[in-house]
């Protein structure tokens, strides 16, 4: 496979771009070697600088449920841009589309879109931090919500201690009203809540995980921890950044059927141009400037080319059986998936919801973050690079999921099938597996 030209574009990126990128995980740092440059897309598929294609499991780390440039999304785009890019006022399009998120999501009465996110997370914990008069936090263990000073905080030495700072540039004291529970321990929860009463303003949490590879809410967790907020007057934040309008067309909370009293959304709502929101019942989102003292703003929110693709892609993910597509199509890649490992004694646990996946390069069940560290982080990179070489274009790193679109079909998984076999045992002949 010739990337002397992928090579050429990142060794130029490197002078300009710190890493030669605008988002650390590009790097490939997890996996070695120069990243692939990438320079179209149109439907599952995904070109390089130098014309190799990939089908592409990526999806710009969720966001394209439709695929690379669909057809509807690109047209009303376009008609969008010929009326003009931005405006920073109120357009017809935000109110269209704030009727179709509000319409689609279990919890959300009302809706505030910003740009990333990020912003969502933030602007959400602001809200709940006001609305609350409370200042501590409970974030897990493993979950990412963006890149907020005081939510990239991991766990000191005891995970149920107060945080540390994730990087250098986040005081200490920003994340002093970070608590760090553990994901599917309510006991974890309960602690914190115990130590720090009528201080927790919110507990944040992606329902399913997505960010560890991908790991799913044991039966009762979900519901433990929207018990546990109720009781201490505490709101139940989820982030729904990637889940939402990817493992239902209501995300996770209509998956699971648990209601948090705020949401927070992006990635698939933008339809691939840059989008977050955070909404929820109505008197919370009330508290929201200019109606409430909650102050949050933003130049381009609402931005009319975002709006016009993020209002599309919703229309169409709402046509009849897009969901159950997308539970078949994964079914089918899980299966198949787990037949080739299985076939070639290759010891590796799959996790699952409808279209998002992770292989996990373990013995055992993943079930928690520390489960998801016992991967074998070298046997995935090189897995990584055998697929790349094979077709198939991955995470570049073990603790991202896979993400099946609507325009994936039988050829696209036959074919990726025939990859990871091949991938198999070209590792086998290296004596990596
Ligand atoms: C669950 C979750 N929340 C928040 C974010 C931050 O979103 P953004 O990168 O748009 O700021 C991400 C990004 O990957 C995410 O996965």
């Amino acid at each position: 496979m010739r990337l002397s030209r992928s090579q050429e574009i990142y060794k130029e990126a490197l002078t300009w771009l710190p890493g030669g990128v605008n988002s650390p995980v590009r790097a490939f740092k997890s996996v070695g070697g120069s990243p692939v440059v990438m320079a179209k897309g149109k439907g599952p598929r995904i070109w390089d600088a130098d014309g190799n294609s990939y089908i592409d499991y990526v999806a710009s780390w969720g966001p394209l449920i439709l695929g690379h440039a669909h057809p509807e999304v690109v047209e009303a785009v376009c008609v969008a841009a010929e009326k003009g890019t931005s405006f920073g006022a109120l357009t017809d399009m935000e109110v269209k589309m704030a009727k179709q998120v509000v319409d689609a999501v279990p919890s959300m009465e009302m809706v505030r879109f910003v740009n990333s996110g990020t912003e969502a997370t933030m602007s959400a914990i602001r809200l709940a931090r006001g609305v609350t008069g409370r200042s501590k936090i409970v974030k897990f263990e493993g979950c990412y919500h963006g890149h907020v000073d005081y939510l990239l905080a991991k766990a000191g030495s005891g995970v149920l201690t107060f945080a540390l700072p994730g990087t250098p540039g986040v005081p200490e004291s920003f994340t002093a009203e970070t608590l760090i529970a553990r994901f599917n321990d309510l006991s974890s929860v309960e602690e914190l809540f115990d130590k720090n009463r009528d201080q927790i303003a919110a507990v944040i949490l992606e329902p399913i995980m997505c960010n560890a590879g991908v790991i799913l809410p044991e039966p009762g967790f979900l519901e433990g921890l929207r018990e546990i907020t109720k009781k201490n007057n505490a709101l139940l934040i989820f982030d729904e950044v990637i889940t939402g309008f990817r493992v239902a067309y209501g995300g996770a909370q209509e998956l699971y059927g648990i209601t948090p009293d705020l949401t927070c959304l992006g990635k698939i709502i933008g339809g691939g141009l840059p989008v977050g929101a955070y909404g929820g019942r109505r008197d919370l989102m009330e508290q929201v400037a200019p109606v409430g003292d909650v102050y949050q703003a933003g130049t381009l929110s609402g931005n009319p080319l975002a709006m016009a693709a993020g209002s599309k892609t919703l229309e169409i993910l709402a046509r009849p059986g897009t969901y159950q597509r997308l539970e078949e199509l994964g079914a089918k890649a899980e299966v198949s998936i787990k037949g080739v490992l299985d076939e070639h004694g290759v010891k590796a646990t799959l996790n699952r919801v409808g279209s998002v996946m992770c292989l996990f390069f373990t013995h055992s069940p993943v079930k928690s973050y520390q489960d998801a560290l016992t991967s074998n982080t070298d046997l995935y990179a090189a897995y990584f690079w055998k697929m790349l070489e094979n077709g198939v274009y991955l995470a570049p790193s073990q603790f991202e999921a896979a993400f099946i679109s609507c325009v994936h079909g039988d050829q696209e998984l036959e074919e990726t099938v025939r990859a990871i076999e091949r991938s198999i045992e070209a590792l086998k002949k290296d004596n990596l597996l």
